[in-house]
């Protein structure tokens, strides 16, 4: 079986690399692609694969190419994970939102905006490719903001795309941690968008034990969302939510540190990431220890600022590896072999959420199978979250048809229709920041 990686020269390709290392059974990825546009990343990343699949029998072939067609020929799995304008971009989108007072951050708010309207152009094209050249592959999109590129590449590829993120099997197995449940016997109840669901149920044996949890101050307060929202605030609300919601419900103080911060999270990323691609060329040093001492360094400081700022202290040792990758291999396994597996994705929403329409992309628990990913019936969410959802869902129809349109007033509308936009103003300034440090963004007419 041919999976194809683009994005291949990425940081966290290895991560993907190793969890397919451990997959023995029949039907296993035997050939991996790896596509970039950067010859000098791929490199890189190959050295650290090679080394990795050191005294491992039949580790998958890897290949590498920087032809976007070659490397779709022939997959049957494609993993999306491209980053268009690289690191410098993302440090970009941050800037120019915090020089406006608002949350600059890869998929929340401003910045994700931003970053939605560069990488849907690029991501259709590669969904329309696909569709010609691969049209019996499967599309795994891990490009961020996620249920919005997962949302422009459906409109080609149906449900052949399916967009993942860890973030709620992480806060599942949290969850589940700290109730003493074992999360493969626990069903959690969570919806909602990418980086916007909460958890409003884990039920083990048929009985909810959130509310369990929800009364212990002890326990609440002993794991990454009860420290980063406190027990007050979730108890108020019924629910744990994303971590990525502390970006809405304390955006005063997220923006603030992220003004003060030294470096903001994309800038400190490019720069560690530099330097990695400089120092994994040479030949005297192992690409692989290098590699694991950079992964180690950007997990313990994911979402630092958050965290200062609630008093949250180092993140917990177990939280450190967030396993995407194990997400991404469940799936591809689920779907290949026909192994029934219960993963939370970004699905079209096909009546799930009755207050969205049947293609909009929801992250959602879903069963999977040969035939792909099928949403579960869910609760409908109350109010105060069905009002996000249903506002940042306009917001990503308005990236989508600027992206479609290349309409710059279109494009203003989707800043200043986010709730975390707070003048039409702003949004105005907000384009005129972005088109002028993205070439990417030249297409906005
Ligand atoms: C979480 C999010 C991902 C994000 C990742 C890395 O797992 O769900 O969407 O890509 O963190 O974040 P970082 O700030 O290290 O790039
Ligand atoms: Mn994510």
């Amino acid at each position: 079986m041919r999976l194809t990686i683009l994005g291949g020269g990425g940081f966290r390709v290895p991560l993907v690399y190793g969890a397919l290392l451990t997959d023995r059974a029949e039907g296993r990825v035997t050939e991996v692609v790896l596509h970039d546009l950067d010859d000098g990343r791929l490199r890189a990343v190959a050295r650290v694969l090679a080394e990795q699949a050191t005294a491992v029998a039949d580790a998958p072939r890897v290949t590498v190419t920087t032809d976007l067609d070659e490397a779709l020929r022939g997959a049957d799995f494609v993993f999306s994970a491209i980053r268009v304008g690289g690191l410098e971009g993302r440090a970009a989108d941050e800037r120019v939102a915090l020089a406006q007072g608002v949350l600059g951050q890869e998929t929340v708010g401003a910045g994700g905006i931003a970053y939605g309207l560069r990488t849907v152009p690029v991501a259709v094209d590669i969904a329309r490719r696909v569709a010609r050249l691969a049209p019996d592959a499967w599309v795994i999109n891990f490009t961020n903001p996620a249920g919005l590129v997962t949302e422009a590449m459906s409109r080609h590829l149906g449900e052949r795309v399916i967009g993942i993120c860890d973030s709620p099997v992480g806060l599942g197995r949290r969850i589940a941690r700290v109730l003493g449940a074992h999360p493969n016997e626990a069903w959690i109840d969570y919806v909602g968008l990418n980086h916007l669901g909460w958890v409003r149920g884990l039920r083990v044996a048929g009985r909810d034990q959130l509310p369990r949890l929800l009364a212990d101050d002890d326990l609440l307060g002993s794991f990454e969302e009860g420290k980063l929202f406190g027990v007050d605030w979730l108890r108020s609300l019924g629910a744990i939510p994303n971590e990525y919601l502390h970006y809405y419900y304390f955006n005063r103080e997220a923006v603030r540190a992220y003004q003060q911060a030294e470096k903001t999270r994309g800038a400190f990323l490019r720069d560690q990431q530099a330097r990695f691609y400089a120092n994994a060329r040479h030949a005297d040093i192992s690409a692989l220890d290098l590699w694991d001492r950079t992964r180690a360094e950007r997990e313990a400081t994911y979402m630092s600022e958050n965290r200062q700022t609630a008093g949250a202290g180092e993140r917990d040792a177990d939280d450190l590896s967030g396993g995407y990758e194990k997400v991404a291999l469940a799936l591809m396994r689920a779907i290949a072999r026909d192994e029934r597996a219960t993963l939370i994705l970004n699905v079209r929403n096909r009546g799930t959420l009755s207050v969205l329409d049947t293609d909009a992309v929801i992250e959602v628990p879903c069963l999977v199978d040969a035939n792909g990913a099928h949403p579960v019936a869910v609760d409908p969410l109350p109010d105060h979250a069905t009002g996000l959802v249903c506002a940042v869902k306009a917001v990503e129809r308005e990236v989508l048809a600027a992206a479609e349109s290349g309409s710059r007033a279109t494009a203003v509308k989707a800043f200043a229709l986010h709730p975390l936009v707070d003048s039409v103003n702003v949004a105005r300034r907000l384009v005129e920041g972005y088109t002028a440090v993205h070439p990417g963004l030249s297409y906005l007419a």
